[in-house]
């Protein structure tokens, strides 16, 4: 089963859910991301920080020789590091992450996690449009940033991001980051969207959900992100898990059952 495809601000399409790929690494790695392929994934979120772009890169590339899937059904994405942040080391740092993952092309780049105490992500960004224009990548986006850096990369560049990730799952929603990110027009990336499987899983409104939907409650947190258009990336090694994370798109959450898995939120305004 694949995933729907939704429209990026730069016309770019991008599944509804990707695969995390957070800490896969080794053999182990490549097997449980080549996994994900196998179940149906298309999207898969890597980073240069997470050390597996060459597990993730031989996945895909394997997967597609033997499947003969075309290339622009894959998504790859992957991150430049806060210690990259400026224009010549995040130019290379893309130029590493291209090798490391064997393609010529990354499908969406994120500024990772820029450090609030110098002005380099300014710099990098620079560098990431330029890439884009060049054609080894293909869209933009950050993560972790705050309002006041994508406002400054924004008045910088003109370049709107069109993917912005978050920590996001239903005790920690990020009301005022999203905002602005649909304010924007930038897509919302949900990362530990199961909230890196905390008791949220068995609270009652999620449980019950799942009970009326004859689903898991893990499918009723990602149901619970898709149904805010916010694109989660769980991660499992388990391939039946990985199956029943694209099983999401049969089903709907009422009103009452979307209220009530919102109003776990600890950090709603
Ligand atoms: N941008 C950033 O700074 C950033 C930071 C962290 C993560 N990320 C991205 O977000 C992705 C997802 O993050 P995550 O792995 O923390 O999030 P997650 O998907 O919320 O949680 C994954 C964890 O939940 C377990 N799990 C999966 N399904 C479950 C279920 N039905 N019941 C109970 N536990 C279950 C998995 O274990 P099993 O493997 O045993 O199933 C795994 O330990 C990462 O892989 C990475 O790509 C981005």
């Amino acid at each position: 089963m694949n995933a729907p495809l939704l429209t990026l601000n730069d016309g770019h399409p991008l599944p509804w859910i990707g695969f995390g790929t957070y800490p896969l690494r080794g053999s182990a790695g490549h097997v449980a991301v080549r996994a994900a392929l196998d179940s149906g994934f298309r999207l898969l979120d890597a980073a240069a920080n997470y050390r597996n772009e060459v597990e993730v890169g031989r996945a895909v590339r394997e997967f597609l020789t033997e499947t003969r899937i075309p290339r622009d059904e894959i998504f790859v994405q992957t991150k430049v590091p806060g210690g990259r942040h400026d224009y010549d080391d995040a130019i290379e740092a893309c130029d590493d992450s291209l090798a490391l993952l064997g393609l010529d092309r990354i499908d969406v780049v994120l500024l990772h996690a820029p450090d609030p105490a110098t002005d380099a992500y300014r710099d990098a960004w620079r560098a990431l449009v330029d890439l884009r224009a060049r054609g080894v990548v293909r869209s933009l986006g950050v993560s972790n940033v705050t309002a006041q850096q994508l406002a400054t990369i924004v008045a910088d560049s003109g370049v709107v991001p069109a993917v912005g990730q978050v920590a996001m799952d239903p005790y920690s929603q990020q009301h005022p980051m999203r905002s602005e990110f649909a304010r924007l027009g930038i897509v919302t990336q949900s990362w530990s969207p199961l909230g890196g499987a905390t008791p949220a899983l068995a609270e009652p409104a999620v449980a019950g959900a799942a009970a009326a939907h004859g689903v898991t409650p893990a499918q009723v947190v990602l149901r619970w992100h898709l149904q805010q258009r916010s694109v989660p990336l769980p991660m499992s090694t388990e391939f039946a898990q990985q199956r029943e994370f694209l099983d999401v798109f049969r089903f709907a959450l009422t009103d009452a059952e979307f209220a009530g898995i919102s109003a776990l939120g600890r950090d709603v305004p």
